[in-house]
């Protein structure tokens, strides 16, 4: 058997067989989750200084065992060259054991779950620092395997194209890319078959440990081609920071990877190189995204697995404008992974496939529940259309039922700015101010209003969780601009997507600013106020229409992060104001909420927002 045909065996095996092999695998790698646990453990006791070396010698001995057992299995030679880097770290003799039984274990996987199994165990060792800095956080094959196919389908032929990874970690995209040259290349002659693959991979890595692992399971897999051929592979990986690599020659096919994501301060030169797709903060993904545009040639693929920040957020806005005119999506996949699958990542997460100077035309939507690093589930959900305005948020189906909703938002011209209103976030961040909360009201206290304040449709000044105060002493006229003295409607900032609702707002009552002159809002609130005292449509409406059931799920496909931004508020497509005359007429004639709901949506479904 040969380490390929661990990956991708040529006749498919018995159903029963399959069932069996899938169950054993199960087995090895819940048992090697196990082992990760345990490295990790014996890491953390390291000194950090020692740690990155430790994480080295552990991760060789694991090859190295890998690579013995996979050759005794397959009986095929398999070399794997030594990393540049000096291996400095003594191991002791338990875990020398633990590192053999990964490698041995692993070796009883295919080649790319082996892959996925020891690389994430990498990641886990390497000092936590260094783990956050780089964003060392290597993509399960369930992903890497759909992202492949999805390129694919984009018309990516394996039997040809060029392929680049700018940030291949431990090749999780490189390695299945190989198998899948192999394959669309088997019935070519070995030597025909190495040359043809080990001239069209290449990848671009910051960590050289990383890029060496990469590099090996490369070597690993096409084993029997090097010694049928007996020639070595070359380096088919480049350590660098790619964020300073122009290209110089060919371009690329295909563009694939999960590029390193958070916040980045880039050198002047860099911020006017990638100018062209800034705003405000630079996120590494989003300078990871422009970069692979430029390396992508006429017609060509980029496939990346990122979080789904871009698609609404108000930093991406110039990036969603470079995407739109330079690579529009072709089809995107929300990953709904179950807990623990993206072992330590917390953001939404998307798979994309986008083409250079491809067309904008529908973009296929998909969800997938991911179960584990082995199971995922695909379901079709819909499709978008990229926006003309496409700074705007790319709103977008998450789930099958949102399309009727989608198609109807994108024909909804109105915003909160058309009714009167722009929206703000409350002024006091109330730790820079401690000092001056109060408990009780006095002099120069105003109430101080709390996002526990706001409930769906109902304002209640109270101020019960820790910390809190229900008062606010201005100390000055340099305090006046914490003073909100205009009725407005607050909505909370923070909502994470399994509440069962994003949008929480409430109407800050004329009468309560009467009674007390002003308020002071707190930072976790968003302040929809009148633009200029002049609004067409009233407070208490706005507020039943950002409470109603079909506006939460139009901001659903819009956010899939827990923040509410004033960004995306202003971007939610809204009923005309004339329509919004009906809801006003329930409010005021004491309607019961179903009949406030049910109209609000007949608004949404039905053409009357002329
Ligand atoms: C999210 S991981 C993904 C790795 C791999 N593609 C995968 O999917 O498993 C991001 C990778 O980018 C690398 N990286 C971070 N900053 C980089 C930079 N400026 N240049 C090149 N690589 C970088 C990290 O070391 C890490 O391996």
């Amino acid at each position: 058997m040969s380490p390929a045909r661990l990956a991708n065996d040529a006749a498919p095996p018995s159903p029963r067989r399959a069932r069996r092999r899938l169950k054993d695998s199960h087995e090895v790698v819940s048992g090697l989750q196990s082992a990760r646990i345990m490295a990790r453990a014996w890491a953390e006791s390291i000194d950090d200084r020692k740690r990155q070396q430790a994480a080295w010698a552990f991760i060789k001995a694991a090859i190295d065992e890998y690579a013995r057992e996979l050759a005794h299995r397959s009986r095929v030679m398999i070399v794997v060259t030594a990393p540049s880097i000096a291996l400095t770290y003594q191991l002791d003799a338990a875990a020398i054991e633990l590192a053999r039984t990964v490698g041995h274990e692993a070796a009883q996987l295919d080649i790319e779950q082996a892959c996925y199994q020891v690389s994430a165990t990498y990641t886990v060792l390497v000092p936590t620092g260094t783990r956050s800095a780089f964003g060392m956080y290597y993509t399960p094959p369930t992903l890497t395997d759909r992202l492949l196919n999805m390129a694919a389908e984009a018309g990516i032929d394996w039997k040809t194209a060029r392929v680049l990874d700018p940030a291949c970690g431990g090749g999780a995209f490189l390695l299945p890319v190989a198998l899948r040259m192999r394959h669309a290349l088997a019935e070519r002659p070995p030597a025909e078959q190495f040359k043809s693959i080990t001239t069209r991979l290449q990848g671009f890595e910051i960590d050289p440990f990383a890029a060496w692992l990469t590099q090996t399971w490369l070597e690993i897999a096409l084993a029997d081609l090097r010694a049928a051929t007996g020639k070595d592979l070359p380096p088919l990986i480049q350590v660098c920071d790619t964020l300073e690599q122009e290209p110089n020659g060919k371009l690329f096919d295909l563009v694939i990877g999960n590029p390193p994501y958070g916040r980045v301060s880039l050198t002047p030169a860099q911020r006017t190189r990638f100018a062209r797709s800034l705003f405000g903060h630079a996120n590494l993904y989003g300078v990871f995204t422009d970069i692979a545009l430029r390396w992508t040639k006429l017609k060509g693929v980029i496939a990346y697995v990122t979080p789904t920040s871009f698609l609404a957020g108000e930093y991406f806005k110039a990036l969603r404008s470079l995407l739109a005119a330079e690579a529009p999506p072709v089809a995107v996949d929300f990953i709904e992974a179950r807990r623990g699958v993206f072992e330590d990542v917390l953001q939404e997460a998307l798979l994309a496939t986008y083409r250079r100077r491809g067309k904008a035309i529908g973009t296929a939507v998909h969800y997938l529940a991911v179960a584990s690093d082995m199971a995922a589930e695909i379901t079709h959900a819909g499709c978008f259309n990229v926006p003309a305005t496409p700074a705007a948020p790319w709103l977008a189906p998450r789930l099958p039922t949102h399309q009727r909703l989608i198609d109807r938002l994108a024909a909804m011209p109105y915003r909160l700015g058309d009714w009167g209103y722009q929206v703000s976030t409350g002024p006091l961040v109330w730790n820079r101010y401690k000092r001056q909360l109060r408990a009780r009201p006095g002099a120069d206290t105003f109430p101080l209003i709390w996002a526990e304040a706001v409930t769906p449709g109902l304002f209640a000044h109270r101020a019960d969780k820790r910390n809190h105060e229900p008062y606010f002493r201005i100390e000055g006229p340099a305090d006046d601009w914490l003073k909100v003295s205009v009725p407005c409607v607050l909505v909370q900032r923070t909502t994470a997507k399994e509440q069962p609702r994003r949008l929480i707002a409430a109407e800050l009552p004329a009468s309560f600013i009467r009674k007390h002159r002003a308020v002071v809002v707190e930072n976790h609130l968003n302040m929809v106020r009148p633009i200029n005292g002049k609004t067409h449509v009233t407070p208490a409406a706005l507020a039943a229409v950002l409470n109603s059931g079909v506006v939460d799920e139009a901001f659903r496909c819009i956010s899939g992060s827990v923040a509410v931004s004033a960004f995306e508020l202003e971007a939610l497509p809204l009923p005309s104001p004339a329509a919004m005359r009906a809801v006003d007429a329930l409010l005021a004639g004491g309607a019961v909420p179903e009949m406030i709901e049910s109209q609000i949506r007949a608004l949404y479904f039905e053409e009357i927002f002329a």
